[in-house]
């Protein structure tokens, strides 16, 4: 049998029918990804009839991934001759297509296990097959079964640990759904009501609302954010968006999570009167859901700031779904139901995509495996070649949540980076709060990442504030990881319409769509230029500290200790990274 992934799913011809012949190669296996315990909070439920149908999805070696990512420093690097030089869908996908000796030797495995056509697809470096569960057991030498989460109704087929033949580990870089568990419900949305900060009321109340043309915010934006104490603070009152008809701004949604038409009105009328008319289109992926009865908190927090910074820019809300609670009855194939993989490779899939995108959703780095972790900031990788900034909230727990304990056994504490947020290729934000002088938000996620190396555009930032350190948390966190967040931006207070009323909602979930929004404007004025979108952002952040307002006070608790301290050294930290954005000061640079 011969396949290709070629650009277009391309209808498989050729099946070689030949019975298949002993082979040693197909039984020899070595460990892909193995958990040494059952992720915390997950349960095992029952054990499926070996009959069900799976849909795994294998990540194929990229042939030319390194390749790409020079492209990718090139093209993002300001001083670079090609700055701004994105590649287009073609181009990034001939660049991650898989090598013919790869495509060979996955399809030589799945033909010796006798997968015909019919239950294949291929998309560029993905594809996807259809197997009756003791098939996919026999494929990956392991054992699914049936585990629950607790506290929801969420169940999942997945596995503790799975194989591949020795020689297919160069070609295959993941395979998915296996030990990845944070799915849906389990993956935490970083933002939290704040019931204890006074909403504003709906009537407009004249006194407190300030002129557009003050230069700097109200004094009730010390508690209470509206899109005006933003746009004031971070000095894009002044705008005037000139490219709505050319530049659009993504907001990843998911958890059953739905951005809310009447409640973007109602929050228009009364924070920005002048988008009154604004709305949003839905993309829904994977089965996501729209259901205007049940607006999420995350979902309007989102569209609200966006569509506050950013109006009249486009938006678009991706309601990314995933497959029901796993039915062992069904004979449905059980979705693959990776919430990232789904989003990205829908994205991916499109002609043109979005300048800016942000997400608000996050897990703790060790809880999402290597493979799978790898191969999803590969993706957020190419998003950056073909021109879109991507920011992700940096979480809401500091250095780290709960008891911060190690999950390979040997329960050592250590602080707990985030995924993506640790991704190198991703806009990382932070959280702050308060006005004049804007301090840490002390939840802003911060740290260095376990799994990714430092990249090169934040080495002296970084070094700055290791050499400050000194040997201070030794141990607890790893001195050579991707550091985090870049940047930051207002994170608490915030004022969203949900369900008719106002609420103050905060979190780092809050920070990453004021910045996108400030981004998208950015790049609205780098299209009216002619120039291109700004793409990949950290280059071009990491070169030009100055543009940030440096957040000199506060630190981020976790883990039982105070966290990193943001007063330690000037410049980046680990808390609100680079500071937060003065606009006219980036416009000048970009
Ligand atoms: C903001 O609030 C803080 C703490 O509540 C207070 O110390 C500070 O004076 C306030 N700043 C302004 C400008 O009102
Ligand atoms: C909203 O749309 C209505 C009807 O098209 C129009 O009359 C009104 O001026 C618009 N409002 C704003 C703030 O643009
Ligand atoms: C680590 O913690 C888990 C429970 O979370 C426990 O089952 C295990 O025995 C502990 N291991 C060690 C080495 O303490
Ligand atoms: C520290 O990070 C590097 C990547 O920069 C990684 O190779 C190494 O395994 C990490 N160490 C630990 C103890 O996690």
């Amino acid at each position: 049998m011969r396949w290709s992934t070629t650009l277009v799913l391309i209808p498989l011809l050729g099946l070689a029918a030949a019975k298949p012949v002993l082979d040693t190669r197909y039984s020899t296996f070595q460990t892909k990804h193995s958990w040494v315990q059952i992720p915390k909070g997950w349960e095992y439920h029952s054990t499926p009839p070996s009959d069900t149908l799976i849909s795994l999805r294998l990540g194929l070696k990229q042939a030319k991934f390194e390749e790409l990512l020079s492209h990718l420093y090139q093209v993002s690097d300001p001083t670079h001759a090609r700055y701004g030089q994105h590649l287009s869908k073609t181009e990034v996908d001939a660049l991650v297509q898989p090598n013919e000796e790869t495509v060979n030797a996955v399809s030589d495995w799945l033909s010796y296990h006798g997968i015909d056509e019919s239950a294949i697809s291929a998309s560029r470096e993905w594809v996807t097959i259809t197997v009756p569960l003791h098939l996919a057991e026999t494929l990956l030498d392991t054992k699914y079964h049936v585990y629950s989460h607790a506290g929801s109704d969420e169940r999942v087929l997945r596995t503790l640990s799975y194989s591949l033949p020795a020689h297919l580990h160069g070609h295959i870089d993941v395979v998915a759904p296996t030990t990845y568990f944070s799915t849906l419900k389990s993956m935490r949305a970083t933002s939290f009501l704040q019931p204890e900060i006074p909403a504003l009321s709906l009537k407009i109340d004249v006194d407190t609302a300030p002129a557009a043309s003050d230069a700097v915010p109200a004094a009730s934006c010390n508690t209470t954010i509206t899109p005006q104490c933003l746009r004031t603070l971070y000095n894009t009152i002044d705008y005037e968006v000139t490219q709505a008809d050319k530049n659009t701004l993504g907001v990843a949604g998911y958890l059953d999570e739905f951005a809310n038409f009447a409640d973007l009105k109602t929050f228009a009328q009364r924070f920005r009167p002048d988008a009154t008319n604004a709305t949003f289109q839905l993309e829904q992926i994977s089965n996501g859901g729209n259901d205007q009865t049940d607006p999420g908190v995350e979902a309007n927090l989102d569209i609200q700031y966006t569509i506050g910074m950013a109006f009249p820019t486009p938006n678009i809300y991706y309601s990314t779904g995933g497959s029901p609670p796993f039915n062992p009855d069904s004979q449905t194939p059980t979705n693959t139901n990776e919430p990232y993989l789904d989003w990205l490779n829908f994205v991916l899939a499109q002609d043109t995509l979005p300048q800016t995108f942000t997400t608000s959703y996050g897990d703790d780095e060790q809880t999402v495996p290597t493979d799978y972790a790898i191969s999803v900031c590969n993706l957020l990788a190419q998003l950056g070649t073909r021109g879109s900034s991507v920011m992700f909230s940096s979480g809401d727990f500091g250095v780290g949540g709960g008891d911060c304990q190690t999950n390979d056994g040997q329960n050592k504490t250590q602080f707990q980076p985030a995924f993506p947020a640790s991704c190198p290729f991703v806009t990382t934000v932070g959280g702050t709060t308060r006005v004049n002088p804007e301090i840490v938000a002390d939840f802003s996620g911060g740290g260095f990442s376990n799994l990714f190396a430092r990249p090169d555009y934040q080495a002296d930032a970084v070094s700055g504030y290791l050499n400050a350190l000194g040997d201070q948390f030794q141990g607890l966190f790893n001195k050579s990881g991707r550091a985090y967040p870049d940047v930051a931006a207002q994170g608490e207070g915030f004022q969203v319409v949900i369900g008719g009323r106002v609420g103050s909602v905060g979190g780092t979930s809050a920070s990453s769509p004021t910045f996108a929004g400030i981004i998208a404007l950015l790049n609205d004025f780098r299209l009216s230029k002619g120039l291109s979108s700004l793409g990949f952002l950290n280059p071009l952040l990491y070169s030009n500290p100055d543009v940030f307002n440096d957040i000199v006070s506060g630190s981020n608790p976790g883990c039982g200790t105070d966290g990193f301290s943001a007063a330690l050294n000037p410049g980046w930290d680990p808390v609100t990274g680079l500071g937060t954005p003065d606009f006219k000061k980036l416009q000048a640079v970009v």
